[in-house]
C-alpha cells in the first residue's frame, strides 16, 4: 500500500514539523522544568538525556517504520503487520493500549492547556505588572481553585483540537503546524535571552540544571549531610517516563504520523531531527525558567504550578512584559495544540477505517468522551483535591495521587514505557528481517541500521526493564 485513506504528508519538511509539533508541547515547557525541579535538577536531566538518546530515538524510529509499513491507524497497522510476520494479531494490543493512553493523556493535557489559555487575558490585562511571588501564587491558586473557569478553558481547548482534526490532514494538520511551529521556536529563544541578561541568576539556574548531583536524584528531599535517607528509584523512572512523554512515543502517535510518510524519506535522519529539536526546546525552557526561580527565591520543586508562577513574575518586571508575556502563553497554547492533534488522530483514524464513520463525527464523538474524562482532572485541583482514589494502595506511589496525578503517572511512567517496550520487541524480534530492512531502506552493511537494531534489540528492552525494577525498589 502506498497511501492511506486519510492522505499523506506533502513533504518531508511538513512531516518533521508535524512530528516536532507533536513532540514539543506542555511536556517540554511545563512538565520538564517542574519534574526536573522536583527531582533535584542536573542528575535527573542527565538521565533524561541518556533515555532520549539510548531508548527514545530508537523507539521513535521503530514507530515511524511500523507506521509507514502498516499505513493505517496503530490498531489496524499492528494487526496487518502481525499477519505479515505470520504472528498472532494480538500484537494490535500495542494500538489499543495507545488509544487508551492517548485518551487519558489528552483528558488532562487539555486541562493544563486551559490554564495556559486562561493566562493569555491575564497577561494582556497586566495582572502581573510588578507582581511578586506571593501575588503570582495567589492568581494561580485562584484559577485552579475554580472548577467553572477551568471547565470553560478545557472545553475551548477541546473544541480547538476537534476542529483541526475534523478537517483532515491537508486542510487541518498541515496548515496548522506550518504556521505555529516556526513562531514558537523564535519566541522561546527570545525568552532565554531575556532570562540570561535580566534575571541576575542565570548561572545559578545553569548550575542547577547541569550539576550532576546523584544524591538528589536517588535520595529525594534529603541533604548529603543526612545519614538515614531512603533510596528511591522513582526519579529515574520519571526521567524515562518524561522522555517517552516528551517525544510522544510509546502510544502510537508517531506511528500514526509515520503512516502518512511518503516512501522515499529517511526515517533515521527524521527521527534524530525531531528528537534533537524536542530536547533543545526542553533545555531552553529550563534555561528560561530556573534563573527566574532562583532570582525570586521560589522553590524549584513547586510542582505543576512552577511555570505559571515563575514566568508571570519575570514578565511583570520586564519592559514590554505585557505584550511578551501574552505572546508567550499564546505560543504555549499553540505548542499544546499541535501535540494534542497527535493524541486524537490515532483513535479518529481508527474509527474512520474500521467503523466507516466520517472524520467529523469521529472527531466530535471522541472529543466529547475525552472532554468528559477531563472533568476528573478539572476537579482534582479543587472539589476533589483531597480525594485519592487509590489511597488503599498504601506505600505505593499511587496512594497519594488525585485523578490528575494518577492519569499522569499511569500514562507517562507505565503505559508509554510498556508500549515502547512492545514496539521495540515487535520491530526487533517479531518482524521479518526482509520487511524491516526494506522499510528502513537499509542495504547491508549499513552502520546506522545495525546500530539501531542493536539498540532496539538489547538496550531498549533491558533499559526499560532495569528502570522498572529499580523503581519498585529491587536495587535499593
Ligand atoms: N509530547 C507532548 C509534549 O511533550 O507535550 C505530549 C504527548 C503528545 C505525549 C502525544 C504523547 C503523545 F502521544
Amino acid at each position: 500500500m502506498t497511501n492511506t485513506p486519510h492522505g499523506q504528508w506533502s513533504s518531508r519538511w511538513i512531516f518533521i514539523l508535524a512530528a516536532t509539533g507533536s513532540a514539543v508541547g506542555l511536556g517540554n515547557i511545563w512538565k520538564f522544568p517542574y519534574t526536573a525541579g522536583e527531582n533535584g535538577g542536573g542528575a535527573f536531566i542527565l538521565m533524561y538525556l541518556i533515555c532520549v538518546a539510548a531508548i527514545g530515538i530508537p523507539v521513535m524510529m521503530a514507530e515511524i517504520m511500523l507506521g509507514r509499513r502498516g499505513r493505517q491507524s496503530p490498531i489496524n497497522a499492528m494487526h496487518t503487520l502481525a499477519l505479515e510476520a505470520q504472528r498472532h494479531p494480538i500484537w494490535k494490543i500495542i494500538g489499543w493500549s495507545g488509544v487508551v493512553a492517548g485518551c487519558l493523556i489528552l483528558s488532562f493535557y487539555s486541562v493544563i492547556a486551559g490554564w495556559a489559555i486562561a493566562y493569555i487575558p491575564k497577561m494582556a490585562l497586566g495582572t502581573f505588572s510588578g507582581a511578586g511571588a506571593e501575588q503570582a501564587n495567589a492568581v494561580f491558586n485562584g484559577l485552579i481553585g475554580d472548577p467553572w473557569i477551568l471547565l470553560v478553558w478545557h472545553s475551548l481547548f477541546m473544541m480547538m483540537v476537534i476542529t483541526v482534526i475534523a478537517k483532515g490532514l491537508e486542510k487541518g494538520l498541515e496548515r496548522a503546524v506550518s504556521i505555529l511551529m516556526p513562531t514558537l521556536f523564535i519566541l522561546l529563544i527570545a525568552l532565554v535571552l531575556y532570562a540570561a541578561f535580566s534575571s541576575g541568576a542565570f548561572m545559578q539556574g545553569v548550575q542547577f540544571m547541569f550539576a550532576t548531583d546523584f544524591h538528589a536524584l536517588f535520595y529525594p528531599g534529603c541533604t548529603p549531610e543526612q545519614t538515614a535517607c531512603e533510596f528511591s528509584g522513582q526519579g529515574v523512572l520519571s526521567a524515562m517516563g518524561l522522555a517517552f512523554f516528551s517525544l510522544s512515543i510509546g502510544m502510537g502517535a508517531i506511528m500514526m504520523y509515520g503512516a502518512y510518510l511518503p516512501k522515499n524519506i529517511s526515517i533515521t535522519s527524521s527521527a534524530i531531527t525531531i528528537a534533537v529539536a524536542d530536547t533543545l526546546v526542553a533545555l531552553l525552557a529550563g534555561l528560561a525558567i530556573f534563573p527566574i526561580v532562583f532570582a525570586n527565591h521560589l522553590d524549584p520543586a513547586a510542582g505543576p504550578g512552577l511555570v505559571f508562577i515563575t514566568l508571570p513574575i519575570a514578565f511583570g518586571h520586564m519592559g514590554g512584559g505585557t505584550v511578551f508575556g501574552t505572546l508567550f502563553f499564546l505560543l504555549l497554547v499553540f505548542a499544546a495544540w499541535t501535540s494534542a492533534f497527535s493524541l486524537l488522530e490515532p483513535v479518529v483514524a481508527w474509527l474512520v477505517e474500521s467503523w466507516r464513520m466520517t472524520r467529523t463525527k469521529a472527531a466530535i464523538g471522541c472529543g466529547i468522551f475525552i472532554w468528559l474524562l477531563g472533568l476528573l482532572s478539572v476537579f482534582s485541583f479543587n472539589i476533589l483535591s483531597d480525594f485519592k482514589p487509590l489511597s488503599f494502595l498504601s506505600s505505593t506511589p499511587f496512594a497519594d495521587q488525585t485523578f490528575f496525578d494518577l492519569f499522569d503517572y499511569l500514562t507517562s511512567n507505565i503505559m508509554l514505557p510498556i508500549g515502547g517496550l512492545l514496539i521495540a520487541i515487535f520491530a526487533a524480534w517479531v518482524m521479518q528481517h526482509a520487511a524491516r530492512r526494506e522499510e528502513m531502506g537499509a542495504e547491508p552493511p549499513d552502520m546506522s541500521y545495525n546500530t539501531w537494531l542493536f539498540l532496539i534489540r538489547y538496550i531498549t528492552p533491558i533499559g526499560v526493564a532495569l528502570i522498572f525494577l529499580n523503581a519498585i525498589g529491587l536495587f535499593s
